[in-house]
């Protein structure tokens, strides 16, 4: 029996990166996905290669930060698949700099994304979970919002932010059968992590118990698992997937 057998999800960023193998993963396991993501050209790309792996799928362009984008994809994949069990809130990005350089746009387009983008989607999707009685959230923190880093003052604000909001909403809808959960990846090799200087990532791998940097299958896993059944007794949790580096 698939994990996810008719199971529909949102996977916010699943044009590529670590939202990409989710949807694979989460394909592969029966779901349906809707691939929502603010890069029109990769996200028809990713589409297209899941359609092929013989994944149920529909790309629905998005900039999660924008309320009225989002209600309309919610609207796209109730009108698609009828019901949203599950929603990943992984979209996000990074705009590094020291706080004596960090400019206010910088810190603000982060925020928007990273933490209003999260609250607009979970928003969104809310009335169709408390209609079924059912439902999978699971929010993308990261290390750096438990345990911040340097040149990301922006990017710890608003992933240690997603953690208080993801114990308010496990306590605020778990009641109605909603699991509210999250992930806090380590380093993980994607673009987001490849745009830094070689000698910086390998610095990095040491500090890690594995001696290895995460991989996006390691993230999708941990996502899979709480958008299961087998999570029904997870709520307000956030689960570490890296490696142990900050133990
Ligand atoms: N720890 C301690 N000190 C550090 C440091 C670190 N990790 N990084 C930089 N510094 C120090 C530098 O050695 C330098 O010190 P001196 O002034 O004494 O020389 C000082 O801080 C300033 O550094 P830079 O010269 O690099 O400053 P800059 O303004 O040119 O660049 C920066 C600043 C953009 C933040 C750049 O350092 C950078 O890109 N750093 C990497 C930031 C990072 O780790 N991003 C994570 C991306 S992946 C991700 O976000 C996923 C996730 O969830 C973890
Ligand atoms: P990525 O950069 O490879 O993919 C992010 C995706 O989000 C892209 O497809 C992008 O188009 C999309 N996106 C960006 N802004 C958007 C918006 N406004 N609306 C809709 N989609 C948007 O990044 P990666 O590495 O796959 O990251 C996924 C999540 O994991 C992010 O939330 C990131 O902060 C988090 N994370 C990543 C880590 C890493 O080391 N790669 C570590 C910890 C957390």
């Amino acid at each position: 029996m698939s994990r996810l057998q008719d199971k529909v999800a949102i996977i916010t960023g699943a044009a590529g990166g670590i939202g990409f193998e989710a949807a694979r993963k989460f394909g592969h396991e029966g779901a349906k996905v809707i691939i929502a993501d603010f890069d029109e050209a990769k996200g028809i790309e990713s589409e297209k290669n899941l359609l092929e792996e013989g994944i149920t799928c529909k790309f629905v362009q998005v900039n999660v930060a924008d309320r009225e984008s989002v209600d309309t994809m919610v609207d796209k994949a109730l009108a698609e698949y009828g019901k949203i069990d599950i929603l990943i809130n992984n979209a996000g990005i990074t705009r590094d700099a020291m706080l004596s350089k960090m400019t206010l746009e910088q810190f603000q387009q982060v925020i928007d994304v990273n933490l209003t983008g999260v609250f607009n989607c979970t928003q969104a999707v809310l009335p169709s979970m408390v209609e079924q009685g059912k439902g999978k959230i699971v929010n993308t923190s990261s290390v750096t919002g438990t345990y911040g880093n340097v040149g990301q003052t922006n990017y710890a604000a608003a992933k240690a932010g997603l953690i208080g909001m993801t114990k308010t909403w496990a306590k605020e809808l778990g009641r109605k059968g909603i699991n509210v959960n999250a992930v806090a990846p380590g380093f993980t090799m994607t673009a987001m992590v490849s745009a830094m200087p070689d000698k910086v990532i390998d610095k990095m791998k040491e500090m890690v118990p594995m001696q290895r940097l995460g991989k996006p299958e390691d993230i999708a896993n941990a996502y899979l698992f709480l958008a299961s059944d087998e999570s029904d007794y997870v709520n307000g949790h956030v689960l570490h997937v890296d490696g142990g580096i900050m133990m």
